[in-house]
C-alpha cells in the first residue's frame, strides 16, 4: 500500500490505472474550466485563524445531515459511471462511505444499478434522481429508489442540458469503451483495469438499460443525455416528485439566491450549493464564493449543503465555518476509487478526515459542530 498523505497522491495513482478517457471525463469542467479551477483556487483565498492555548482534547467531527449522523459531515457526492473507474465502483463505494460512518449517493448514471447495490450493502444509500422526458420513468426510478429503502432522494436540478464538455468530445468519450487503435494503445498500460473490467457483468447504465423509450443507442453518452433529460423540468414538476417520493429531499445544482429561496418555498430538507463540480456553466462562481448569499437568503429555512471543488479537510473546514451544515466529494473520491477501490475511497475519507480534525484544532475548536466564521478570514468580495 503506497503512503497517502493526501488526495493528490490518490490522483497520481489513478492517473496511471485507468483509461485516459475515463481519466478525463473526470477531471475536466465544461468550456474553458474557469469554474472548474476557481472551485478549488477560492478556497485557497480564504485563510484561517490560529488560536493557541485551548484545551484540545476530545476532539469529534460528528455531525448530522438533513438529520442523519455522520462521523463527518463529507459524503459522497453522486458520480455517473463511477463502476468505469473500478469495477462494480459505486458497491464499493457504498461499502466504503458506510464504514467510515458517512452517506453514498448513486447517481442515476451509475453503472451498478440501484437494486445492484441495495443487495450488496447493510445500510440505505441516498439515490440522485435525473428528471427524464418520460415521466413514467422518472416515477419507476423513485418506486424503485423507495423498494431500495434508500433513505433521501437527491433531485439533480443543474443538468437539464448538458455542459459542453470538451474533453468528452475529443476523446469520443462512449460507454463501454470502442476498441479503438488509440483505445486499445492506451488500455495496453492499464491492463489491470480491463481484466477487473472483463470480470463484472455491470459494464452499461443498470439503472436506465431498457427503461427509458425511445432510447435504443446508448454509445454515446452525450447524445442520449440530449435526448432523454427533460429541458422541461421546473419548480411544478420538483413539487410532483416531492409528493411522488414523500420522503427527505435533497435539491442539489443551487448556485443563486432566488433558486435557494424558491427551493426552500418547495419544502427541500436541504439544497446543494453546486455547481456540478464546474462541468455545467462555465463562467458560473464557484460554489463557496456564492454559499454566503444563499445563507443570507434561506440560511433559517433549509439546510444547507455545498459540493464542487473540495479536495481536502481545510476546504471541508472553510465551507462548515461559513454556515454549510454539511458537504461532499465527487472527484476526491473517484481518484480514490479509481486509484485502490474501496481501499483507496477510505483512504480519501481519512485524509480529508486527518486534514479537518487537524486544522480544527490549531483553529482552537474541538467539535465541527463549532465552527463558525471567526475561524475564517474570507476576502472582502465573498460578501
Ligand atoms: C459528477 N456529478 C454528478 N452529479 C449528479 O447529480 N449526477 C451525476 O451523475 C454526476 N456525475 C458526475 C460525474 C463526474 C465524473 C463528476 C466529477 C461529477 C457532480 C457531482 O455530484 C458533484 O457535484 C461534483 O463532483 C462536486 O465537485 P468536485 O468535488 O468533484 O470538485
Amino acid at each position: 500500500m503506497p503512503v497517502i498523505t493526501e488526495i493528490e497522491d490518490l490522483k497520481r495513482i489513478y492517473r496511471h490505472r485507468v483509461p485516459k478517457m475515463f481519466y478525463d471525463y473526470c477531471e475536466s469542467g465544461s468550456w474553458t474550466e474557469q469554474t472548474f479551477r476557481e472551485n478549488s483556487s477560492d478556497f485557497d483565498d480564504i485563510r484561517l485563524r490560529q488560536r493557541v492555548a485551548v484545551d484540545m482534547t476530545g476532539r469529534s467531527t460528528e455531525s448530522t445531515m438533513i438529520g442523519q449522523d455522520v462521523s463527518m459531515p463529507v459524503a459522497l457526492a453522486p458520480v455517473g459511471s463511477t463502476g468505469m473507474q473500478w469495477a462494480d465502483g459505486e458497491i464499493l463505494a457504498c461499502r466504503a462511505a458506510h464504514a467510515f460512518g458517512t452517506q453514498f449517493t448513486l447517481s442515476t448514471m451509475s453503472v451498478c444499478s440501484i437494486e445492484d447495490v441495495a443487495e450488496h450493502v447493510d445500510k440505505p444509500f441516498w439515490f440522485q434522481l435525473y428528471v427524464m422526458r418520460d415521466w413514467d420513468f422518472v416515477v419507476r426510478l423513485i418506486e424503485r429508489a423507495k423498494a431500495a429503502k434508500c433513505s433521501a432522494l437527491v433531485l439533480t436540478l443543474d443538468l437539464q442540458i448538458l455542459g459542453q464538455r470538451h474533453r468528452d468530445h475529443k476523446n469520443g468519450l462512449t460507454i463501454p469503451l470502442k476498441p479503438t487503435p488509440a483505445n486499445l494503445l492506451d488500455l495496453s498500460t492499464k491492463w489491470a483495469w480491463g481484466m477487473a473490467m472483463m470480470k463484472t457483468p455491470r459494464r452499461s447504465f443498470g439503472n436506465i438499460v431498457g427503461h427509458a423509450k425511445g432510447v435504443s443507442n446508448l454509445s454515446s453518452l452525450m447524445s442520449w443525455t440530449a435526448e432523454s433529460f427533460d429541458p422541461a423540468l421546473d419548480w411544478e414538476k420538483v413539487k410532483e416528485i416531492k409528493r411522488l417520493w414523500d420522503g427527505p429531499l435533497i435539491l442539489k445544482g443551487i448556485l443563486d439566491a432566488e433558486d435557494a429561496k424558491m427551493a426552500a418555498d418547495v419544502g427541500a430538507d436541504a439544497i446543494v450549493v453546486s455547481n456540478h463540480g464546474g462541468r455545467q456553466l462555465d463562467g458560473a462562481l464557484s460554489s463557496i464564493r456564492v454559499l454566503p448569499s444563499i445563507l443570507d437568503a434561506v440560511g433559517d429555512k433549509v439546510e444547507v449543503h455545498l459540493d464542487s471543488g473540495i479536495r481536502s479537510g481545510q476546504d471541508v473546514l472553510k465551507a462548515l465555518a461559513m454556515g454549510a451544515k454539511g458537504t461532499y466529494i465527487g472527484r476526491a473520491f473517484v481518484y480514490g476509487l479509481g486509484a485502490m477501490g474501496q481501499k483507496g475511497v477510505t483512504a480519501a475519507l481519512e485524509v480529508i478526515r486527518k486534514e479537518l480534525d487537524v486544522s480544527m484544532a490549531l483553529c482552537g475548536r474541538r467539535r465541527v459542530t463549532d465552527l463558525d466564521r471567526d475561524v475564517l478570514l474570507v476576502p472582502e468580495d465573498f460578501e
